[in-house]
């Protein structure tokens, strides 16, 4: 949550932190701000709302070679302009932005900053007047940062400005993610590398607990202590293109459609020179090693995680828990003697998970993540990762990050089996080519997807998703869809546990979207609908080819029965697309959300 960006160099540094902030607001959207240092000193300009709001008020006659900038996810305080970064110490000295939770900031307010006036209801500004304190006890500002940073608990982000000092930004990372990019005659800093991809696609990968010196022309990487670190730059392999809407409307539509493009890449990317799907020995190794597999995630990658287990349990019969990450914490399971994880999370910044992921690390389990975003924490920090393939997601609504997931899983599974001599009854390559195309008749009918939005939930206030089996777990996955960019209230339930409490919420015209595309329950599933139409709802069947009837509403391609969540989740992700759209709700950007929940 929150991106932050820096710019120090010959050029005016406004355009470029607005640009970069643009392509951040992902990350967190309720206010933003920018301050630029030139000799005259810091400027800082902020407001309430999304960067266009905030390009509105930057003074264009200003010029500045240094500057950084901030958007925000709120945590402590409103969204406010007051609440906004960057924040400013009292004397003006210092400017700073940070992304992460300050958690003992209470605790420090009480104990060093008595009797200073805060501006601001953040845990961040305690950060800034701290070092202005420090800065004002004799310290430099370097040993001010560094003595600071040693007394917060929490995660941060962190691009500091001194008004003395307008040749360097200091910055600093803890658990929080925090990229610096290299350039000829500048550097310059971002949460994602996205985000400055408009002046460089080199960058330098920070650790936890690490500071950086950054001057236009150098880049000094300390920890704490001082201590010098050398670290290579990496080329941030993202196509400029990928982070551009083109001609769509959303970003969620785009990725939507890009889903069977990124079905052939995983096929492509996980073949072999003979055509077969393989992965890393040592994760095999991992998997046969386990007697339990734990899958941990949040959200879009949970459910995700639950369409995984089915298939680590059927294909490569290895047991598998699915957990969500921000209780695992609280109510961990009795432990298996040999439990594997596996972490699933597209942004791999996920705090929840990584809360986890710390905790069995320390424990002396194994971990696997399967994430999006190489070189993100939850890839870094695990033993193990298998990338999604499916090009940068920026709407905050997941949706092919989730089909990327599934399909991955299903390699896992299949190669896991192969290695233990189990035969398969089909064919994993084909079967995944055969979803893809499945999937392009389905972005293809985004017109009879609208006319369903449209006859179903244009005016309803609440909306059910059943199903049975693995349909389920595409119910759920379909509700969080609607809700989260519509507001629509919807719920996936498991079709027989209807009766026992929910069908009392049925009422005339209530929208039930059930889902039937097992063979094993679709009578049940029907049974269920019948049910729910006894009491007034307004069904919408979506069935495959081979198990439908007059009165579906629309009917999907055919495909292996266990890969039908590749396919049958696409209705659900446009449905909910045209629903939201209607209901002229923002689409990639709904309220209260961000893309990447970097806090517990
Ligand atoms: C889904 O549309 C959401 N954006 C959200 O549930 C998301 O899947 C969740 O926050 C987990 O994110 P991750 O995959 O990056 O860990």
């Amino acid at each position: 949550m929150c991106g932050i960006v820096g710019y120090i160099g010959n050029l005016d540094s406004k355009e470029i932190l607005l640009k970069g902030l643009e392509k951040l607001e992902y990350r967190g959207y309720d206010s933003a701000g920018i301050a630029v240092m030139n000799d005259n000193g810091v400027q800082v300009f902020k407001e309430k709302g999304r960067i266009a709001d905030l390009r509105s008020i930057v003074d264009e006659d200003v010029m500045a070679n240094t500057g950084i900038g901030h958007t925000r996810w709120a945590t402590h305080g409103v969204p406010s302009t007051v609440n906004a970064h960057p924040h400013q110490s009292n004397s003006g000295r210092f400017t700073l932005v940070h992304n992460g939770v300050i958690e003992n900031y209470d605790i420090l307010k009480r104990e060093y900053l008595q009797g200073v006036a805060l501006q601001s209801d953040t845990d961040t500004e305690i950060i800034v007047q701290l070092i202005d304190l420090f800065v004002s006890e004799g310290l430099s500002t370097e040993e001010a940062f560094r003595k600071t940073l040693t007394l917060l608990k929490g995660s941060y982000a962190i691009a500091l400005l001194d008004a003395e000092n307008n040749e360097t930004i200091f910055v600093a990372k803890n658990k929080s993610p925090l990229l610096v990019g290299l350039g000829e005659t500048f550097n310059v800093v971002a949460s994602d590398a996205m985000a400055m991809l408009q002046v460089t696609d080199q960058y330098v990968e920070l650790m936890d607990k690490e500071i950086v010196i950054v001057t236009k022309d150098a880049v000094q990487i300390q920890t704490l202590n001082g201590e010098a670190i050398s670290r290579d730059p990496y080329t941030a392999e993202l196509d400029a293109s990928d982070i551009e809407k083109g001609t769509y409307p959303h970003y969620m539509l785009k990725e939507i459609d890009e889903q069977p493009l990124v079905m052939r890449k995983i096929i492509q990317k996980y073949q072999n020179d003979q055509d077969e799907l393989t992965i890393d020995q040592e994760i095999v190794d991992a998997m046969n090693d386990a007697d339990r597999i734990y899958i941990i995630a949040a959200g879009t990658s949970y459910h995700a995680g639950l369409v995984g287990k089915q298939f680590i349990e059927k294909i490569a019969k290895i047991p598998v828990e699915v957990h969500i990450s921000s209780e695992f914490g609280y109510n961990m399971p009795l432990l298996s003697e040999k439990p594997l994880f596996i972490f699933i999370s597209q942004s791999g910044e996920t705090a929840d998970s990584r809360a986890v992921l710390v905790n069995i690390k320390e424990m002396g389990h194994k971990a696997l993540t399967i994430t999006n975003v190489p070189g993100s924490t939850l890839s870094r920090e695990a033993d193990y990762t298998l990338l999604l393939h499916a090009g940068p997601e920026i709407a905050v609504a997941s949706t092919k990050a989730y089909t990327a997931q599934i399909a991955v899983l299903s390699i896992l599974a299949e190669v896991t089996a192969k290695s233990r001599g189990l035969e398969l009854d089909f064919n994993l390559v084909q079967e995944l080519g055969i979803v893809a195309n499945a999937m392009e008749v389905l972005c293809d009918a985004k017109e009879e997807f609208e006319d369903i939005a449209r006859k179903f939930l244009s005016t309803t206030r609440n909306a059910f998703f059943i199903g049975r089996g693995i349909d389920f777990y595409v119910g759920l996955e379909g509700a969080l869809k609607l809700k989260e960019i519509s507001y629509i209230q919807a719920e996936g339930f498991a079709g027989g546990e209807l009766k026992h409490g929910t069908i009392a919420l049925i009422e005339n015209g209530t929208p039930i979207i059930a889902l039937a595309t097992q063979e094993s329950v679709n009578l049940s599933i029907r049974g269920n609908v019948k049910e729910v139409v006894a009491r007034g709802a307004n069904p919408c069947i979506i069935s495959m080819k081979g198990l439908e009837t007059e009165e579906d509403s629309f009917i999907i391609p055919e495909v292996n029965e266990l890969l039908t969540p590749l396919i049958s989740v696409i209705p659900l992700q446009l449905i909910s697309y045209f629903a939201a759209l209607h209901r002229e709700c923002d689409v990639d950007k709904p309220r209260n959300l961000a893309k990447s929940v970097t806090v517990e």
